[in-house]
């Protein structure tokens, strides 16, 4: 029987595409979307444990629906995700009311888990290993401009701080074919932006083909008509090569930004995550970036307090902002993840040493998000219309090419297309404009 359903994601990019994946396999079952939790007949959370912070949010939402299983019983509660994958049938005894579990590896299974479900099962389903990139999945995009493309799943990495490889387990590429196919369809269907998916992107085909071929994956998507803006992420500055680099400078649809997770600056940090680079190393990448695509806008992700971080290392990673001159960084409290090598480590970092670095990073980093948009101010830059900002209803909201965001003010009709605005203003997080006009379709590569 036709039921209404909902998928409340957590975390990143990958987890908010599987939970398209999640909303396709369900709508092609027959069951329909809600508007809400209240609404809902199912409820699925797709969660995220890669920091503390997420799983507190998890258990807290997931809590709070007790009272309305106890007065609808028929409310199906489903988890899965990478939370599900590590705790099982854990997160059923610490919370009774959750109907299923399951993995990162088997959502396609979620229909029938349901189904069983219904009939009153408790269920808890984790397979250990991957089955591969779901072929042809019936994905319900949530945007009808910009859509994800999952190129490899899973990690071999094994950072030292990181739970992803033991919940999404090994890196697996999907067929290069099956991408290429899967962003022609996109194409042919209107859309415009694709962002590649993948934990590192930049090894794509190393275990499928015995040699990496992200480069040439990026050229041959690049001669897809109809696409306008082709964005990948995250790669690991270890596999960045130049091969990489001039691809994205070669091919006029690969945007000019590069989110370049660092995580620390410090050699002797660096080496206790197993990051495989260094300080020079990562800068001279930088460096490499902004000389081949000087338009480049390079982002990153960082962490403080990972154990044994002392001042002078914590220095260290300040310094690389100051050099990298990063447009954007997300940053972290290191969260010791039960299950990696860094949990074990003895010198954890108190919570007072790790807030004040926290609080210190963010102002470096504000200081060079600034600098750099005002760089911009009297530009005319490449808007792809998002919709109306949501702070002000007035205002239109888009990103640019090297993904910042700009509000300015502008006709409804030129929501999902390519328009021209001239920067007037920077804010340290956005940009502000003046419509000079729509584009027209920008013409394909001459590559
Ligand atoms: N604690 C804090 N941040 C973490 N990240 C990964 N593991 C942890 C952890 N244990 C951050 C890294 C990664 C981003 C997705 O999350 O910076 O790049
Ligand atoms: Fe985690 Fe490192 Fe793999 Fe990124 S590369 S998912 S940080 S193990």
């Amino acid at each position: 029987m036709a039921k209404k359903f909902f998928v409340k994601t957590y975390g990143c990019q990958m987890n908010k595409h599987d939970s398209e994946k999640i909303a396709g396999l369900l709508l092609s079952e027959g069951h329909e979307s809600a508007e809400g939790i209240n609404d809902a007949d199912i409820v699925v959370f797709n969660t995220c444990c890669v920091r503390e912070s997420a799983e507190a949010k998890l258990y807290g939402n997931v809590n709070s629906l007790r009272v309305v299983k106890d007065q609808r019983p028929d409310l199906i509660i489903a988890i899965g995700g990478c939370l599900a994958q590590k705790e099982g049938a854990n997160l059923q005894e610490k919370m009774p009311h959750v109907d299923v579990v399951f993995g990162t590896h088997n959502f396609a299974n979620l229909p029938n888990l349901i189904r069983n479900a219904g009939r009153g099962q408790k269920i808890c389903e984790i397979l250990q290993a991957s089955p591969g990139v779901i072929k042809n999945p019936s994905t319900q995009r949530e945007n009808s401009t910009k859509a994800w493309v999952t190129i490899s799943t899973g990690c071999n990495n094994f950072c030292s701080y990181c739970i992803v490889p033991y919940v999404r387990g090994r890196e697996t590429s999907r067929p290069f074919e099956d991408i290429v196919a899967e962003v022609e369809k996109l194409a042919d269907e209107g859309f415009l932006e694709t962002t590649l998916l993948g934990q590192n992107v930049n090894s794509y085909g190393r275990d499928l083909y015995g040699k990496l071929r992200f480069a040439e994956l990026l050229r041959t998507l690049n001669k897809i008509d109809g696409i306008e803006r082709i964005r990948f992420t995250s790669p690991h500055p270890r596999d960045f090569g130049m091969d990489v680099v001039l691809a994205i400078a070669e091919c006029e649809k690969v945007c000019e930004h590069v989110h370049l997770p660092l995580q620390a600056g410090s050699n002797k940090v660096l080496k206790d995550m197993r990051r495989g680079y260094t300080k020079k190393d990562y800068l001279e990448l930088v460096e490499a970036i902004y000389k081949t695509i000087p338009e480049c806008s390079i982002t990153t992700d960082i962490m403080v307090g990972f154990p044994g971080e002392t001042e002078e290392d914590f220095a260290d990673t300040l310094d690389v902002i100051k050099q990298a001159r990063f447009d954007n960084a997300f940053m972290f409290i290191y969260s010791p993840r039960k299950g990696t090598k860094a949990a074990e480590m003895k010198n954890q970092i108190s919570e007072e040493v790790k807030m004040d670095r926290f609080n210190r990073l963010l102002e470096a980093q504000n200081k060079s998000c600034i600098e750099n948009n005002r760089l911009l101010v009297g530009k005319e830059i490449e808007v792809l219309v998002e919709g109306v900002s949501k702070k002000d209803k007035s205002a239109l909201t888009g990103r640019t090419r090297t993904n910042k965001v700009v509000n300015f003010s502008g006709p409804p009709s030129l929501i999902d297309e390519l328009a021209r605005v001239k920067i007037k203003e920077a804010r340290s997080w956005s940009l502000v404009g003046e419509l000079n006009g729509a584009y027209k379709r920008r013409i394909t590569c001459q590559l």
